[in-house]
């Protein structure tokens, strides 16, 4: 299947596997694009940027094919080191890079400069076209279902990606409970050049994290995500957990006065316990609706293949039904 985006990126798949915090390391980001996909190593779980250095090097050694970093530029005082992150990106010799949270502008030009695709994770259709307008490639739109940050105004994708649509001009994928090939044939319908995935993608064999998470995507249903830190305007879709049941608590004792030191138990580096020692309790980890659609582990070959197989069902039955209508 051939779009806009497997050309921009080139990727045999329409299939992307979003940056994720402690789950985004050499080994998740070459089994996706070793599978076809286009997977993603997140910068800012590595420490320093010798570290990032390191791991693109290692992810290199495990693929040949295209690889992305994730840059996410977080509302925090003591700011990661954002131009060494960028040259670090630069000359290991990555081709594409997704960045989320801010508006990308200051980067962009270093990026572009080395010939560096950038695909820019948005929530909502008026950041896509500032995305749009200061030279990014393509938009990842993540909807109100995804893992993680869904940002303020609450709009689903069955609203958010033909929005998208009718006002872009760039390519863009769509992100957020997105999960099998079902996904992909609604995501082309309503105006999408392909997918994106965060959730689904830790539920597989390689991704590198303690065997207790993926259970526990596994055993999660729909029901089982809380949105917290709205107070913050920094709401975050997270797996329910004691912590998060704590951390909502607190939230609706301290109101309108709600700091974020309150709640800095259930959320401050609380990801390495959870995804690399498998303390499911330990915080607030992001885990999106689309739990409620995965019930297995498999390779991610055996998942894009799966999708894309599926996709192809679906076509020809609607092609099918096109023929005899
Ligand atoms: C555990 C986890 C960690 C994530 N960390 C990041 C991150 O550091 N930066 C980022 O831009 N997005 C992050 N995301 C969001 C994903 O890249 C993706 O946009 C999202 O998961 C899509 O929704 P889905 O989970 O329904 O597929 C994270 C998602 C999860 C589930």
């Amino acid at each position: 299947m051939k779009t806009a985006i497997t050309e921009m990126f080139g990727i045999e798949h329409p299939i992307i596997q979003g940056g994720m915090h402690y789950v985004g390391f050499a080994e998740m980001a070459a089994a996706v694009s070793n599978a076809g996909g286009l997977g993603i190593i997140t910068a800012l779980t590595q420490k320093t940027p010798a570290d990032l250095t390191n791991e693109i090097a290692r992810c290199k050694d495990m693929t040949d094919k295209p690889i992305g970093v994730n840059v996410t530029f977080l509302p925090t005082v003591n700011a990661p080191d954002y131009p060494a992150i960028i040259k670090a990106i630069i000359e290991g010799g990555v081709t594409v890079v997704e960045t989320a949270g801010n508006n990308p502008v200051q980067v962009l030009p270093y990026l572009k400069d080395a010939g560096i695709k950038v695909i820019h994770k948005c929530t909502a259709v008026r950041h896509a076209l500032k995305a749009q307008s200061i030279g990014c490639d393509a938009v990842s739109v993540d909807g109100f279902e995804c893992g993680g940050h869904p940002g303020e105004d609450d709009i689903p994708n069955f609203i958010l990606l033909p929005r998208a649509a009718d006002e872009l001009e760039i390519p863009f994928v769509s992100s957020g409970g997105m999960a099998d090939g079902r996904s992909l044939v609604a995501s082309l319908a309503l105006g999408a050049q392909g997918m994106n995935m965060g959730t689904r993608f830790i539920a597989t064999k390689e991704a590198p994290v303690h065997e207790n998470v993926k259970a526990a995507i596994v055993a999660a249903s729909e029901l089982d995500t809380r949105l917290v830190m709205r107070p913050l305007r920094n709401t975050e879709r997270v797996m329910t957990n004691d912590a998060v049941e704590e951390l909502l608590r607190i939230e609706k004792e301290k109101g309108a006065d709600l700091k974020f030191e309150d709640i800095i138990e259930q959320v401050a580096g609380v990801y390495p316990r959870i995804m690399m020692e498998g303390d499911m309790d330990a915080g607030a980890w992001s885990c999106g609706m689309v739990a409620g659609l995965i019930n297995d582990i498999p390779t991610c070959k055996e998942l894009i293949d799966g999708i894309m197989q599926q996709a192809e069902d679906i076509l020809a039955r609607m092609n099918g039904y096109a023929a005899a209508g």
